[in-house]
């Protein structure tokens, strides 16, 4: 078989965030920002520092911003030019003209959905799906891409959770495991009762593309949407399936606390705030302010 490389991946952007209301009342909730830089940023920079060339947004009603987040701001850069000031850091986000592709999901019927809406993109390749309410700092997708690019077939990302979190994500029923790629023997999602392990898919996905072919059915599971953990199960003993573990941290900023967390984590690595964050984090947590 051979290991066609993955240049393509999909984002779905079109959730209605209601997790962060009010904050994404008028704003996509990818446009929450960790410090100063939106979610979705880190996401598509975790994408392009893997390789990977075009980036399938599947968006909805309300995303505007992100279609102009990644485009030129031409009075803004210009301003800033007649200023004097650096344009450094809006620089690096510029995308390759025709890279970025915007689709729109139309109905909110599940993340297997939003990924099939972008399948004549997609077309004859493997592809990857990042899910930007996860923040992965280390590089996930490249290590992830490293790794296929030796053994191919489809790789899910594999993270431990506490037992009692389970019940939120998709969980990896576990066979051979050598501490870095774990056999995928099957998927649940959203388990209710005993889940099968504690290995979750923290929202980092490299697939074939026959997956869609199987999301064609358009068949629903957990909470009444079509999901991309049943169509992935269908596809296991078809196909190699591997479980890939990666070396970093990662944030689960569709919740609040981990959002909070990101950001104080994120602030606390940086040279310009860092120490102030460091100095009020410790006096808020050790008592009296100077
Ligand atoms: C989605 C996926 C789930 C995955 C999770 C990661 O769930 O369906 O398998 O574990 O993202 O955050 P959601 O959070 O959209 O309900």
């Amino acid at each position: 078989m051979t290991i066609k490389a993955v240049r393509k991946a999909i984002f779905p952007v079109a959730g209605l965030g209601t997790r962060f209301l009010p904050a994404t009342k008028a704003m996509p909730k990818e446009m929450l920002t960790v410090v100063d830089k939106p979610l979705i940023q880190y996401a598509v920079e975790e994408a392009l520092e893997a390789g990977i060339e075009q980036i399938i947004f599947v968006t909805g009603r309300n995303k505007t911003a992100i279609e102009d987040h990644f485009d030129i701001a031409y009075e803004l850069e210009d301003t800033l030019r007649v200023r004097g000031k650096s344009l450094a850091a809006i620089e690096g986000i510029r995308m390759q003209p025709g890279s970025p592709v915007y689709i729109r999901q139309q109905e909110p019927l599940g993340l297997g959905h939003a990924v099939w809406c972008a399948r004549e993109v997609v077309g004859d390749e493997p592809f990857a799906v990042i899910l930007p309410d996860e923040l992965m700092v280390g590089g996930f997708m490249r290590q992830m891409v490293e790794a296929y690019t030796s053994v191919g077939g489809n790789f899910i990302g594999a993270l431990e959770v506490s037992p009692e979190e389970t019940g939120k994500y998709g969980i990896i029923s576990p066979g051979a495991d050598d501490g870095r790629l774990v056999e995928v023997k099957a998927l649940v999602e959203k388990p209710k009762g005993t889940a099968p392990s504690n290995l979750m898919i923290p929202g980092r996905y490299i697939l074939q593309p026959e997956v869609m072919q199987i999301l064609d059915a358009h068949e629903t599971g957990a909470g009444g949407e079509i999901q991309l953990t049943d169509a992935m199960a269908q596809l296991i003993g078809r196909q190699p399936f591997h479980g890939f573990r990666f070396e970093g941290e990662r944030y689960d900023c569709g919740d609040k606390a981990g959002y909070i967390q990101a950001n104080l984590a994120l602030a606390l690595g940086r040279e310009d705030v860092g120490p102030q964050v460091r100095r009020f984090a410790e006096t808020l947590l050790h008592g009296t302010f100077d």
